[in-house]
């Protein structure tokens, strides 16, 4: 039985202040999340320290929202895994859509984010999903898996249950336009065999995050499919009293 996630990628909203109000609801709250699902919270790099000091000692997991391609070294402005291993981040989300489309990160990019975050000791999230034109013509199993095929090329099958992946429709994203549930189950369980001829059966320790415009009010119905194993939360995520509700809803799902 594979332990629901849900995390809440704040994307490059906020401020000092904003960690601080943000992070207090949730502590202040904390009774409300389930011990069943696990909850991440991955802030803007530069609040990462800021964030772990004020999580400490509570069930709440940290992660960053990208990592640099390379282990170390002269890398201007690059900020790397073990850097986020230093400072107390247990999860790096890697190829995000945002990343791929408006930074031109690609595959072989993320192979090796992926594979310096596992070597870090951390968790990537790696995000795959299509564009409406690939959907539209047929297309979305096919980029799906050539997405997570190519992300997870260096991933060896003792590793393989460390890694997270996020199936995230492009479309969906800060749309208010969620994917339905046939939608989102049908490309999760290609996503899931996809993870079984690549590692055997360390794929059902796996855990296929859905994310794309997840609301209080549809968390429930789409946690409960059987390949969803919880969240990937953008704007919701912002907003404590809608991301615990949230949370609440991978209880049982
Ligand atoms: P959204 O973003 O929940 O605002 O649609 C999800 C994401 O980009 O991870």
């Amino acid at each position: 039985m594979r332990q629901k996630l849900v995390a809440g990628n704040w994307k490059s909203n906020g401020n000092s202040q904003f960690v601080e109000q943000l992070l207090g609801a949730l502590k202040a709250h904390s009774d409300q999340v389930p011990s069943e699902v696990e909850v991440a919270v991955c802030p803007p790099l530069v609040y990462l320290a800021k964030a772990e000091e004020l999580l400490r000692g509570t069930a709440f997991l940290l992660g960053a929202q990208n990592v640099s391609a390379f282990e170390e070294g002269a890398y201007t402005g690059e900020v790397t895994a073990s850097m986020l291993k230093d400072v107390g981040c247990q999860l790096v989300i890697v190829g995000h859509t945002e990343r791929r489309s408006l930074m031109s990160e690609e595959e072989a990019q993320f192979a090796d984010k992926i594979r310096l975050v596992l070597q870090a000791g951390l968790q990537p999230v790696y995000c795959v999903g299509e564009t409406l034109e690939q959907r539209r013509r047929g297309e979305a199993l096919k980029v799906c898996r050539e997405q997570l095929l190519a992300g997870v090329a260096a991933v060896t099958p003792e590793d393989a249950s460390r890694l997270v992946v996020a199936y995230e429709p492009v479309w969906a994203i800060g749309t208010g336009e969620t994917a339905s549930p046939e939608q989102v189950q049908e490309v999760h369980a290609c996503l899931r065999q996809v993870l079984r001829e690549r590692f055997g059966e360390q794929a059902d320790l796996i855990k296929i995050l859905y994310g794309g415009s997840v609301k209080a009010a549809n968390a429930r119905e789409l946690f409960a499919l059987p390949d969803v194993d919880g969240g990937l939360i953008g704007g919701a995520s912002l907003v404590a009293e809608e991301f615990l509700a949230i949370c609440k809803a991978g209880i049982n799902a």
